[in-house]
């Protein structure tokens, strides 16, 4: 396992990291004695960060990692994520700030999060999802920072909202965030246009999350595969979605059939390829994935022709969120 530096914040941490969103739930059936399986090897085969959220089967991935951290020697940086208040998700551009992040929540909300992750001080601390509606008084942000001198966090940011990720360009630069997290995977190659330079130039540590595309860049989809109503799937594939990402898939594969590298591996590699990427954090949920998935960063660079090749893939879809 390679690591990297984390932006500024003096920390380094594994080029693969361990996506903790399905032992949390809404991915079908999920068994806690494979997740923890998961844990175990990931971070024998040196994964050194765990993203998990708040939302993560109401606490329940939080709680597992922070019961299971006590069994491990290692330090490891866990990010965390605070939803905002009741309301519009994503926020919409007439969402007050102080309605959807007011500081008496976000502290109850932050007292949740260390009690659940049994610790004292939140390594990492994200806002779920944004609005550009905020960036010019962006006082959760303050709140955050004056928790962060208060030493109940030691880093904060927050996840992009899907439909408007470059909303945290501005942010970056005006020195409000320490790291964020983004969606950077071959469909969704739109961050290398400025959030990746920006966070280079202004040392924002960057978590890559969904290099998959929910598991459709794995490549194992025929394209009728159903998901139980609980799955999150069956609302992010609904109608053709699925079926578009995998044909949009086998032409990548077929493209790339000689390239020596299987698909989750390519879709991790071009994640990791882009020099501001601090972290990749695929979804792991069995021991399998996990020793599959923290093997790819001692793979060979990908070569820069393969790269190129891959640059044509970019898919510009939009996000799905609910319906057609
Ligand atoms: N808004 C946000 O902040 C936000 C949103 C989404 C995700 N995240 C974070 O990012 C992480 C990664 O995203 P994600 O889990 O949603 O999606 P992802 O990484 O694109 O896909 C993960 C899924 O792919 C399958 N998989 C994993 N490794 C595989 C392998 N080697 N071969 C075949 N299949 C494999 C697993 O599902 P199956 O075994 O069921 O196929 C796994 O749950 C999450 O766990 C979470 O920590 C954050």
């Amino acid at each position: 396992m390679k690591y990297r530096k984390f932006g500024n914040t003096g920390l380094e941490v594994s080029e693969i990291g361990f996506g903790a969103w399905a032992i949390g739930g809404s991915w079908g059936d999920q068994k806690d004695s494979d997740s923890l399986e998961a844990l175990e090897i990931a971070l024998d085969q040196g994964v050194n960060f765990i993203d998990t959220a708040a939302g993560y089967g109401n606490g329940k991935s939080e709680r597992i990692i922070g019961e299971f951290l006590k069994s491990r020697p290692e330090a490891v940086t866990v990010c965390t994520k605070t939803p905002p208040a009741a309301g519009k998700w994503p926020p919409s551009p007439y969402c007050k700030i102080e309605e959807r992040y007011p500081e008496k929540y976000l502290r109850e909300n932050v007292e949740e999060r260390l009690t659940n992750l049994q610790t004292s001080s939140l390594d990492v601390l994200l806002l779920h999802t944004w609005t550009r509606a905020w960036n010019d008084r962006p006082v959760a942000l303050e709140i955050l920072q004056k928790m962060k001198s208060e030493g109940l966090i030691k880093q904060i940011g927050i996840s992009t909202p899907e439909h408007d990720q470059n909303c945290v360009v501005q942010l970056m630069r005006d020195g409000v965030i320490d790291v964020l997290q983004v969606i950077y995977n071959i469909f969704e190659q739109e961050p290398a246009a400025q959030i990746l330079p920006v966070a280079k130039e202004t040392g924002t540590g960057i978590i890559v999350r969904v290099a998959f595309d929910e598991g459709v860049l794995t490549g194992k989809y025929k394209g009728d595969e159903q998901f139980g109503k609980d799955d999150f799937r069956s609302n992010y594939f609904a109608g053709d979605r699925l079926a578009r990402g995998v044909r949009r898939t086998e032409a990548i594969k077929e493209e790339l059939k000689d390239s020596g590298y299987t698909m989750p591996q390519l879709a991790l590699k071009f994640a990791m390829t882009h020099e501001a990427v601090s972290t990749v954090i695929p979804g792991i949920r069995n021991q399998n994935q996990a020793l599959q998935n923290t093997a790819v960063s001692d793979l060979p660079e990908l070569p820069e022709d393969l790269l190129m090749r891959l640059r044509e893939h970019s898919w510009n879809r939009g996000f799905w969120y609910g319906g057609k």
